[in-house]
């Protein structure tokens, strides 16, 4: 159907351009449209005050017009899909419930309507409301009737083993995702990064007919999908296309891979070697500890300690199990005679970094590669993404 390659990025319109492809084929579609907000508002922008204007692109109509405007590309969008295939919409209150309306009126089924909760909102100038916080996502499938893709599980385990809500806390954009110019709503990667997980597979296809510097696109080849875009502005495109080139270098694809995955609202995971006795001891009490500090198998506390929720238990990166903490982000201090008393004979410190786990084993895709040597004996704290397949 599409000539022999992960991107394409056409230039035009989309209410004409859309029309164009064969029936059903995208998995998925992710859409930010004109918000329709550039009407000469200020904002603030590293301590200064700027106009929040976005382009000509974005200029206002009136209701009627963006209504209109919303139902045509979205009705065009529908045949586009595949039946088990959902659309994503992201906006804020000017133009969400029209698109919610259109969505409704035109088919689709709503389900679930996102909060992004910014994590770094700038400052409201007014001091006449509360900030403004928040963009909108809806998530919507193409029918009624057929059932869509739901990686149901991967979200669970993304969010320490717990059912994904609706609110995600992500922040705005970051510079690591400006090398190659910005554009003025770009949307963070992170953001598409858990839209694309969430809904479809390696080898699906993506559309996103407001491309704009095609975050989508780098998503979702980053995570093995297919994407076609189509964006109006020509600077634009050749934004898009500078990021594709970009994750082209394999090394700069998995740098910006990596920090995609990063979420600073992440559940982490303790990482922690044992000899082959001292780790089936460990697992029978429920108990592991580690010397405090710098040296050799010691744990240094760090920030995300408080976001820890698993344990990765092993022997030289042999017998890699993965359990959850009983109290997540705690840790308890036991002397040398505590831990005497539950039955360890520990000959090292006086003084131990205690955690109490649930010995049941939680199984997961991918076994990390634990180097030997220092890197293995080192317990260290890294994020939940590292140790899953979440490709
Ligand atoms: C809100 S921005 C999308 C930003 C994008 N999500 C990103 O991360 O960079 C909307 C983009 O749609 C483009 N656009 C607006 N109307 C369009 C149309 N009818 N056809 C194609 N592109 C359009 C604008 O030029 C703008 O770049």
């Amino acid at each position: 159907m599409f000539p022999d390659t992960n991107f394409i990025l056409l230039q035009g319109d989309s209410m004409e351009l859309i029309g164009q492809f064969p029936d059903k084929s995208f998995n998925a579609i992710f859409a930010d449209p004109p918000y329709f907000l550039s009407n000469g508002g200020i904002s603030v922008h590293s301590g200064k005050a700027v106009c929040v204007d976005k382009g000509d692109w974005d200029k206002g109509g009136t209701p009627e017009h963006i209504y209109q405007y919303n139902k045509q590309w979205l009705y065009l969008c529908r045949e586009k899909l595949t039946d088990n295939g959902s659309i994503w919409i992201s906006g804020t209150y000017h133009n969400i419930f029209a698109v919610a309306n259109c969505l409704t009126e035109l088919g689709y089924k709503i389900l679930n309507v996102i909060t992004w909760q910014k994590s770094d909102p700038p400052p409201n100038l007014s001091c006449r409301y509360f900030n403004f916080s928040t963009e909108y996502i809806i998530w919507a499938r193409k029918s009624a009737k057929v059932p869509h893709v739901f990686n149901y599980e991967v979200m669970k385990q993304m969010n320490g083993e717990k059912q994904m809500t609706d609110v995600w806390r992500i922040p705005a954009v970051g510079s690591w995702e400006k090398h190659c110019g910005k554009h003025p709503t770009q949307k963070p990667l992170r953001l598409l990064y858990r839209i694309i997980l969430a809904c479809t597979n390696e080898g699906d296809t993506i559309l996103d007919p407001f491309a704009g510097s095609c975050t989508t696109g780098i998503a979702a080849n980053l995570l093995g999908r297919n994407f076609v875009g189509i964006e109006q502005e020509k600077e634009f495109v050749e934004l898009g296309q500078r990021r594709k080139q970009e994750i082209e270098d394999p090394v700069s694809a998995q740098k910006i891979l990596k920090k995609m995955r990063e979420n600073p609202e992440e559940v982490m995971v303790l990482v922690n070697h044992a000899r082959k006795e001292l780790r089936e001891k460990m697992i029978v009490n429920g108990i592991c500890y580690m010397r405090a500090g710098e040296s050799k198998g010691s744990l240094q506390v760090a920030p995300g300690f408080e976001r820890m929720k698993y344990l990765l238990l092993h022997t030289n990166g042999e017998n890699v199990q993965l359990y959850k903490l009983k109290t997540p982000g705690k840790f308890k201090i036991w002397t040398k005679e505590t831990l005497e008393e539950h039955g360890f004979s520990p000959e090292h410190a006086k003084y131990y970094v205690v955690l109490e786990f649930d010995n049941k084993p939680i199984y997961f895709k991918k076994i990390p590669q634990l180097k030997q040597r220092s890197n293995t004996y080192k317990a260290k704290i890294i994020p939940l993404s590292e140790i899953m397949d979440l490709r």
